[in-house]
């Protein structure tokens, strides 16, 4: 799905880039120039950032919690 239509910038390419490294908003938009035009997708990918950062946490706790387990 497309979230910003002035630069071509898909949901898809937005995780990608937090699955690389982008830790915020901000990083994600210097990266991939989403949100730098019109502005009206700001919102959209704002949500679609944060939702994505918690996915990772999320996955990272699970990781940990899985990596103590082969420890004990
Ligand atoms: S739709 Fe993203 S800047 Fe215009």
């Amino acid at each position: 799905m497309y979230v910003c239509l002035c630069q071509g910038v898909t949901d898809g390419q937005i995780r990608e880039a937090i699955y690389e490294g982008c830790c915020s908003y901000r990083e994600v938009r210097e990266s991939l120039g989403v949100g730098t035009q019109c502005g009206k997708c700001a919102c959209l990918a704002k949500q679609v950032v944060r939702e994505t950062l918690s996915d990772v946490q999320s996955s990272q706790a699970a990781l940990a919690c899985s990596a103590s387990f082969v420890a004990a």
